[in-house]
């Protein structure tokens, strides 16, 4: 059994069988408050009724205070883009995670290629996972190879990301883990770059075999796996159903509201 994600009914961190994630990683978008109110509003309307997908919405973080207030009983939950790795101090321009926390957020996407090409350490990522879970949020640790080779060198990339990106995660903690793969080369492209569905397949089997290795497979199976890079409507339906796997990570076509719709729609009814 596919393994799905926290639902409500379901208690603080039990990853429930029956749900999809569906995450929209904003970005540095939209420059405006008033934008980020209007389409999260938007998200938020045209989420209620879709009770098998676990809708997150990861603005940047100025917006996240306001967000917080207006996510309400729509069914749309809030994360942030980074954590820093320290609970308060002086570390100019970072965040803590407990005030991510105290503004409502439940996720953090930690990881992402977009920092890590700008010099963030799978060690660095490690610690933000352990003090982002301290604090009682998930993490959303996005891993994944900047170019693939005939010779498979990006498996052992992978392998290497990921286990360094988790180190210190204990056992009881490994089901509050979300991970992201997200090939770098399928980043912010259009839907015929993303990877495909046969490929995401054995990558997504690929990781779950690396997180059977550290965490033995009962604990493993229970770590949703999404995809991201380039994902749209027009092939949410075959990563899902062909890929297997557990959600999608999404960027660009999180900002369109009726397109994202679209895809929460497509998931919801898979
Ligand atoms: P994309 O971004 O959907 O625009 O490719 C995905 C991501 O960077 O998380």
């Amino acid at each position: 059994m596919l393994p799905g994600v926290l639902i409500q009914g379901c208690s603080r961190y039990t990853f429930c069988m029956q749900k999809k994630f569906v995450i929209g990683n904003w970005k540095m978008y939209p420059s405006t408050l008033r934008e980020a109110k209007e389409l999260f509003t938007k998200i938020r309307n045209s989420q209620r009724s879709k009770k098998n997908t676990e809708v997150v919405v990861c603005p940047p973080s100025v917006y996240l205070s306001d967000l917080g207030k207006i996510s309400g009983k729509g069914g749309v939950r809030i994360g942030a883009q980074d954590a820093f790795w320290e609970y308060e101090g002086s570390y100019t321009g970072n965040i803590s995670a407990s005030m991510i926390k105290h503004l409502g957020a439940e996720y953090v996407i930690l990881g992402h290629s977009e920092r890590r090409v700008l010099g963030e350490t799978s060690e660095q990522v490690s610690m933000k996972v352990s003090k982002v879970l301290k604090e009682g949020l998930s993490p959303i640790v996005c891993i994944g190879e900047r170019e693939r080779d005939s010779e498979g060198a990006h498996l052992g990339y992978i392998e290497n990301e990921l286990s360094e990106s988790i180190k210190g995660v204990r056992r009881k903690d490994i089901s509050k883990v979300v991970i992201a793969y997200e090939p770098v080369w399928a980043i912010g492209k259009s839907a015929k770059n993303a990877m495909s569905p046969e490929d995401i397949r054995v990558m997504s089997i690929y990781i779950r075999k690396i997180l059977s290795n550290i965490y033995g497979r009962k604990l493993a199976e229970n770590v949703p796996i999404l995809y991201g890079g380039s994902v749209d409507s027009t092939i949410v339906r075959d990563i899902i159903i062909d890929g297997g796997v557990d959600g999608v990570l999404v960027g660009k076509q999180s900002r369109r509201p009726d397109e994202f719709q679209k895809i929460i729609e497509i998931i919801n009814n898979v």
